[in-house]
């Protein structure tokens, strides 16, 4: 608290990202859903290629060649896409762009009971107000609770963290329908992680409320750069320009531009890369079943994951960390039943399968 924050900072109670290590601490970071694999040989090609003396430069407003690698890989034109510093920026700008404030309406916007934790503080941040809607009991997000439930707009990430289960994209497209005067925001940062790949940027023609937010944090293994975007109708796109312009006019710097752009273009190695995670999910999700763990079905590069009785989320999160291997642990109800595990390579997974297996005995036998 402090006197020259204003009331909002004052009261507001910010996210809290994973536990980054300390520089020069080795670890087995599997608690912030990044990719164990480095970025495609083509970033490190650009890298080299890339002018220091364009430094000097403000960089492209708009993105324009990130836009148009996109636009390839979707298979959307480029006035349907919009870039920023990260996903969790474009998702900023789309609450202040298509949500309503407290003031101006009563109406909420709509989000799961459980999902990506920025959700609720971006809502208390733009002041707006926020209604959950509770997931089904096996975490399962219902198309039809979110029918004839008044709204200033609708977000939730599917696949949904923490949960890792993914709806079909033709209950995106219902809950799309049925209300057809809010803005439906789809956060498909996982989304590449699902068997069958479907996306909700098939929508975006017939469904001009629907924004698609995809980033490359995750499957391009670019976390590090800082690069999201949003997909879906030119209108859409074009009012998350006013924002930015509003806001900060250059987002992504010249470098991230160049990078991002090269990954883009590199399908063949996001395909490879996001093959081999979904092999390690499903060797580590059966070890783990086996260990007594029961978790949701994954689409994602994580699972969510209930320790048997023998040893609660708590206490294993904690004796794993003492081991050097970090998961992601939420102390808030429900969640504090579960543990969201990064799927990391093959080695790591076998080495943080080893350490559960000896602290389950451990519990077991005390
Ligand atoms: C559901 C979801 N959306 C968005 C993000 C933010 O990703 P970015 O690194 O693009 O800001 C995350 C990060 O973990 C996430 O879990």
């Amino acid at each position: 608290m402090s006197k020259y924050w204003n009331k909002l900072i004052n009261g507001i109670e910010p996210y809290v990202a994973g536990e980054q290590p300390k520089p020069g601490q080795k670890v087995i970071k599997l608690n912030t859903n990044e990719n164990p694999y480095p970025p495609s040989p083509k970033v490190g090609e650009a890298l080299k290629r890339f002018d220091l003396s364009d430094l000097r430069l403000y960089p492209d407003t708009n993105s324009t060649d990130v836009i148009r690698a996109a636009a390839k890989f979707d298979g959307v034109s480029e006035e349907n896409i919009f870039c920023g510093n990260g996903s969790d920026e474009v998702l900023a700008i789309a609450f202040q762009t298509f949500f309503e404030k407290k003031a101006l309406t009563g109406l909420p916007v709509l989000m799961p009971d459980y999902s990506y934790s920025f959700y609720p503080v971006f809502s208390e941040f733009y002041d707006i107000r926020r209604k959950t809607i509770a997931l089904r009991e096996d975490f399962r997000l219902d198309p039809d609770d979110y029918i004839g439930v008044p709204n200033c707009g609708i977000v939730f990430a599917n696949p949904n963290a923490p949960t890792s289960r993914a709806i079909a994209v033709a209950d995106c497209a219902k809950i799309a329908a049925a209300n057809p005067d809010s803005v439906v925001i789809v956060d498909e940062a996982y989304v590449a992680f699902e068997e069958e790949y479907e996306s909700a940027v098939s929508l975006i023609n017939e469904y001009k409320n629907v924004c698609v937010i995809r980033t490359l944090s995750k499957a391009f293994s670019l976390a590090g750069i800082r690069l999201g975007y949003a997909v879906g109708s030119a209108e859409l796109i074009e009012g998350l320009k006013r924002a930015r312009d509003s806001f900060n006019s250059y987002p992504v710097d010249r470098l991230a531009q160049k990078v991002a752009e090269a990954a883009l273009l590199d399908k063949d190695y996001y395909d490879e890369t996001r093959a081999k995670i979904i092999a390690t999910r499903k060797v580590f999700a059966k070890e783990i079943a086996e260990l007594g763990f029961t978790m949701p079905p994954s689409s994602a590069n994580f699972v969510y994951a209930k320790p048997p009785v023998q040893i609660s989320a708590g206490t294993l999160y904690q004796n794993l960390r003492n081991k050097g291997i970090l998961v992601r642990y939420f102390n808030k109800p429900v969640l504090c039943d579960y543990l969201r595990i990064t799927i990391g390579t093959d080695e790591e997974m076998a080495q943080l399968t080893d350490a559960i297996r000896q602290e389950v005995l451990n519990a077991e036998n005390s």
